[in-house]
């Protein structure tokens, strides 16, 4: 692709394998490199600038460049660059960050647990209902049951919870003791004749079915993301969370919110669990927690989780789990300063005045010919891309049109993602009116010109 072999493109295909990408694709097209960013905007290094449409991957919530993150980190760099938490050790940060977790939690939580990503976080999940369990003298109760398209990382473990095909092919997972039931997309799963409310009931129905047919006592955990991500930003509908909560009280499992994409203020609270009524055991975080300025990840667990695990490491004489970087002291003090931007600022409020802007903005498009759902609460949204509107014909092959539409939207200076054929926006959530509105235009070009290539190509189905 580049004419320039010493160039950062040519070095890039030469020695670095990405993560999420098509190998053998990114011999030709290369890679867009990113040199600077300022607020919600990137540029690269051609000086061409683009809205962070997706902040990064659903993650830098207070923007680029952001000065007072920057601060804190080399403050504390200064002071202690590194410490742990093994042997009751600990930096300040680290207590003060769990704390503050705690005192902000939707539900009274009793620990917070660190860790470097949300993967790692979701795995120490699957370690800590484990270990709870056979603490509990309960070693058979050990399934975990999360949903089709959810996603919870790629660790051997996550990969295994996340359900998405391309997760799982060629790398011999899911492990066992992993489960899938429905995901809760109306649009995709209701059946005809069933409203929204008549769907969830369903979906409860069948994980309730899944709990029976596994027998009860094999059964530990259920694990959710209040609404779904990067399975194609899937908002389920009102009662659904109600029912689900029902059927787990019901038999003793634990419910796992994955809060990865949903806490800190994405959906117009400050938890996913608040905008859907959930009451979780156990909440994971990460991502926006530093506004992703640097990685960490938490778990905070409940006091019952807690004694049990308390119990067990007395027991045992150690409760052996944790990184070298758990509870790093750097990336903790930015957690503390990026939780007291957003309350300072307070983001939520800020999020629940812009949600109209966007969400309506983009149903607007809700009426072009390859648009088959607009769907999103807060500052989060997906559009999803079909060849036929009236039956929801998906385009074939899947990817290929989202695909497109990504590289139109990056060629009108917007970053986003597509999710398969699902247009993924989920900007800053420091972004503008005015800001909002160059988004929906540069969306909006770009949607036009992918619209054109379907009928020139003529890949829209014909019903
Ligand atoms: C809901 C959710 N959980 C977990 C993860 C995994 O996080 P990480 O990529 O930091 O391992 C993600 C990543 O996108 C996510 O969206």
């Amino acid at each position: 692709m580049s004419e320039r072999p010493n160039s950062a493109a040519a070095l890039d295909i030469a020695s670095h394998l990405h993560p999420y990408t098509n190998a053998r694709q990114h011999e030709s097209v290369g890679p867009t490199v990113l040199t600077e960013g300022k607020g919600v905007y990137v540029y690269d290094e051609d000086g061409k600038e683009y809205i962070e449409g997706l902040a990064g991957l659903w993650c830098t919530a207070l923007g680029f460049g952001e000065e007072r993150l920057i601060r804190a980190a080399t403050d504390q760099m200064r002071k202690l660059p590194y410490y742990h938490g093994f042997a009751h050790k600990v930096a300040q940060p680290t207590i003060e960050l769990a704390a503050k977790l705690l005192e902000i939690a939707p539900v009274p939580m009793s620990k917070a647990f660190f860790a470097n990503s949300g993967s790692e976080a979701n795995d120490t999940v699957v370690k800590l209902v484990w270990y709870y369990n056979n603490a509990l003298g309960r070693p058979e109760k050990k399934k975990i049951i999360s949903r089709i398209k959810a996603y919870h990382g790629v660790t051997v473990a996550t990969a295994s919870l996340t359900g998405l095909p391309n997760n799982h092919r060629d790398f011999d997972l899911p492990i066992k003791n992993i489960l899938h039931t429905s995901c809760p997309h109306y649009y995709r799963y209701g059946e005809p004749g069933e409203n929204e409310e008549d769907f969830a009931t369903r979906c409860a129905a069948e994980l309730e079915q899944m709990i029976l047919d596994e027998g009860p006592e094999t059964v530990a955990a259920f694990i959710g993301e209040p609404l779904m991500g990067a399975g194609g930003v899937i908002v389920p509908p009102r009662t659904y969370w109600d029912r689900i909560q029902e059927v787990l009280r019901k038999y003793d499992v634990l419910l796992v919110a994955d809060e990865v994409i949903c806490g800190f203020g994405r959906t117009g609270n400050l938890f996913g669990s608040q905008t859907f009524d959930i009451k979780p055991d156990i909440m994971v975080m990460a991502k926006a927690l530093s506004s992703a300025y640097l990685p960490i990840s938490a778990v905070l667990i409940s006091d019952p989780i807690y004694q049990a695990i308390a119990d067990n490491s007395a027991k045992i004489g150690l409760f052996g789990h944790g990184y070298t970087y758990t509870g790093h002291p750097v990336p903790a003090a930015v957690a503390l300063e990026a939780i007291k931007m957003y309350e300072e600022r307070d983001i939520v409020a800020r999020v629940r005045q812009l949600s109209p802007r966007l969400q309506d903005g983009l149903r607007r498009f809700a009426d072009n010919p390859v648009v088959g759902e607009v769907r999103g609460v807060g500052l989060i949204a997906g559009v999803e891309l079909v060849a036929d509107r009236a039956s929801k014909a998906p385009f074939e092959p899947a990817g290929r049109v989202g695909g497109y539409f990504a590289e139109r939207a990056q060629a009108h200076g917007l970053i986003i993602r597509n999710l398969m054929d699902v247009i993924a926006v989920c900007p800053p959530l420091v972004i503008s009116e005015e800001e909002i509105d160059s988004l929906l235009e540069r969306f909006g070009k770009a949607l036009e010109d992918t619209a054109s290539w379907v009928e020139h190509e003529g890949l829209a189905s014909v019903a």
